[in-house]
């Protein structure tokens, strides 16, 4: 999950989309905050305090196995873990990117999906994760403030020669006075949007203030029945979902995915 601005909810769709994929789908994730600001990702679905943060752990790469990552860890809710990001920018300079890749490759066979909040870094480390990644959601308001920077970041994003498969546009906050129509944000974008989230402030903001994911507060929410949506695309229907253990994903599934993002 990756933004061209700050503040257009990357962090809140990536937190309760982790929920939603583990709540909905009994499937294992782990939510990661790269976002490299002030790491407040983990406050989004949680009010307990991170035993540990990503540049943390960094600095414990060399003995890392599952069980110390699994104590790092955030444990949210069941089969929803997270990874806390750096307190603030400084810190962040200790996440190395050789040590995030040895991170994510122990925490890789314990999880079904990996999300990543990257916040709006394009730099080496998040470009060694985008690499990795099977989807990459550019996520955006429908505002005119969005529309230079979003269409800069997808440029880019094609000069690094991510197939156009991989890369999916989230317009978030629809249905606010005065937004930009989405037939225009896509004709500014030179592509669909593949999701749209609404503007639901009251549920959010109910969810956000007491640290819980809003799919546990208000299922029934326009924000949690979008969100449901969108995990929809990424994890199968619930009948073949709801039972499955971690690394259970099959290798034909797992080739498929691949497949589907080249
Ligand atoms: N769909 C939504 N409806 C209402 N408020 C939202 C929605 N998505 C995000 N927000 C709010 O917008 C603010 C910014 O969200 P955040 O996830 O921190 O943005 P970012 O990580 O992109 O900087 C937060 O107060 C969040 O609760
Ligand atoms: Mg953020």
């Amino acid at each position: 999950m990756i933004s061209c601005k700050g503040g257009v909810g990357t962090s809140f769709v990536t937190a309760n989309l982790g929920d939603t994929i583990a709540r909905q789908y009994g499937k294992r994730v782990l939510v990661v905050d790269l976002s490299r600001h002030f790491g407040d990702l983990a406050h989004i679905v949680s009010d307990k305090t991170p035993p540990s943060t990503l540049p943390d752990i960094c600095g414990q790469a060399d003995r890392m196995d599952a069980a110390l990552l699994d104590a790092c860890l955030v444990h949210v809710d069941n089969g929803f873990d997270l990874l806390a990001g750096a307190a603030d920018p400084v810190q962040a300079t200790h996440i190395q990117k050789e040590k995030l890749e040895w991170i994510l490759s122990v925490a890789q066979p314990n999880y079904d999906f990996i999300l990543v909040d990257m916040g709006q870094n394009i730099d080496p480390l998040s470009i060694s994760v985008l690499d990795q990644s099977e989807r990459i959601y550019v996520v955006t308001e429908p505002a005119v403030a969005c529309g230079r920077p979003g269409r800069r970041l997808l440029d880019i994003l094609h000069a690094l020669h991510y197939p156009a498969s991989k890369i999916q546009l989230v317009l978030n906050r629809t249905g606010r006075k005065s937004e930009v129509p989405r037939a225009t944000m896509e004709d500014i974008f030179g592509m669909k949007v593949a999701v749209v989230l609404p503007d639901d402030p009251s549920a959010v903001e109910e969810a956000v203030s007491h640290g819980e994911p809003v799919g546990k507060l208000s299922r029934r929410s326009a924000i949690s029945r979008a969100l449901q949506g969108m995990a929809a695309q990424l994890a199968p229907p619930p009948e073949s979902g709801r039972h499955s253990k971690a690394g259970a994903i099959s290798p034909l599934r797992r080739l498929m995915l691949r497949t589907k993002s080249t």
